[in-house]
């Protein structure tokens, strides 16, 4: 039965007909969604450009079913299929789900009864989804659990500092040997208790490299907070490419990439000074809203964000299936 109480409705396999049908539903959630949190984009609440994020997911591959009652559709559920660093997974992207108001968010769990024994078959144990915060209980009901957390902040106006206080400063690419110490910092705590994130040898490699191009771009803004002889703190922000904005990263927004303090300095105030700083920057640059993400299992930067202002608007969950569901001593009937 549906959340209103009729039978449910039929699934089938979703096709490219049903484009125009689930944009209308994705339009419509995302009105929702800036009701709760107007520093969502505007633009995603059109039909047209739903379509298009749609028609995109369709031709990368995002691939799933429909929920139909009478003809029409009641919800859609699309998945794209990958592996390597992620393991064999199943990845649904905010665009890639979304179901009737009038129906209810049964309706995806029903989809994802009907699309997750296929991909289990295929041997798929990690499924991810990214969902707005509204339909997270949906997903927690499912077994899904808190992976990273999508937040965004309303840049604070008002005239400001109009110069960095003392000790921070913006940094050159010649400061990489003296920034060496803390660019593994973000990997280290995402590997180690409690996230686990597994980590492999290329996400140390690529480091150094890629904050030589993030130092080297003159549209970021990396910001240094240097103590005794040495650098305590880092934070970057990066206005978000307009190809990068999407259903949680407003187009026009700054996005706040990157933060660390090395462990000597911390809980002296660095990170909290380098964030009002860029922030009043950025709002000087004209930026009124930042985005930002971190691991939820994070204990420093799950509480130290939302205490600078962020507001979590979308989660990536993640649900790890027991390996021993694909070999032999698993028996699922007699
Ligand atoms: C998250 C992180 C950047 C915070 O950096 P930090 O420089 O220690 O942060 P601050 O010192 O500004 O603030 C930390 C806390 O100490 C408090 N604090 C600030 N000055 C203080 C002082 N002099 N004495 C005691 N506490 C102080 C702050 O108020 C803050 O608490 P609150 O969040 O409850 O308000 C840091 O823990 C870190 O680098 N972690 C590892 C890497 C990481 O996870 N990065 C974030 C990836 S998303």
């Amino acid at each position: 039965m549906s959340a209103t109480g009729s039978p449910g409705p039929a699934v089938e396999p979703f096709g490219p007909e049903r484009l125009e049908a689930a944009a209308e539903l994705l339009a419509a959630r995302h009105r929702r969604d800036r009701g709760h949190e107007p520093a969502l984009d505007e633009h995603h609440t059109t039909h047209a450009a739903c379509l298009a994020l749609l028609r995109q997911a369709w031709e990368d591959g995002a691939r799933g079913a429909v929920a139909l009652r009478g003809g029409a559709v009641a919800g859609y559920l699309l998945a794209r299929t990958g592996e390597g660093q992620r393991g064999r997974h199943c990845w649904t992207r905010p665009e890639d789900a979304a179901y009737a108001p009038d129906e209810g968010p049964v309706v995806l769990q029903r989809l994802y009864t009907e699309l997750s024994g296929p991909w289990v078959e295929d041997g798929r144990l990690h499924h991810y989804t990214v969902t707005p915060a509204a339909d997270l209980s949906c997903w927690l009901g499912l077994g899904f659990a808190h992976e990273q957390v999508h937040a965004l902040l309303t840049v604070p106006g008002g005239a400001g500092e109009d110069r960095p206080p003392s000790g921070v400063r913006r940094a050159v690419p010649s400061d990489i040997d003296a920034l060496e110490p803390l660019v593994g910092l973000i990997n280290a705590a995402h590997a180690a208790p409690p996230v686990f994130a597994f980590t492999d040898q290329p996400m140390w490699d690529i480091l150094r490299s890629g904050h030589l191009e993030l130092l080297s771009d003159p549209e970021v803004a990396y910001w240094i907070a240097e103590g005794s002889g040495a650098v305590d703190a880092f934070l970057v922000m990066r206005p978000v490419p307009v190809e990068e904005s999407s259903l949680v990263k407003p187009r026009g927004s700054v996005e706040l990439l990157l933060a660390s303090t090395a462990p000597h300095a911390r809980r002296s105030g660095a990170a909290t000074r380098l964030t009002r700083w860029a922030l009043a920057d950025a709002a000087r640059r004209g930026f009124t809203v930042c985005a930002s993400d971190w691991r939820a299992a994070n204990p420093l930067s799950s509480v130290f964000w939302p205490r600078r202002g962020f507001r979590p608007a979308a989660y990536r969950l993640h649900r790890i299936l027991d390996p021993r569901l694909t070999g032999p001593e698993h028996v699922p009937g007699p």
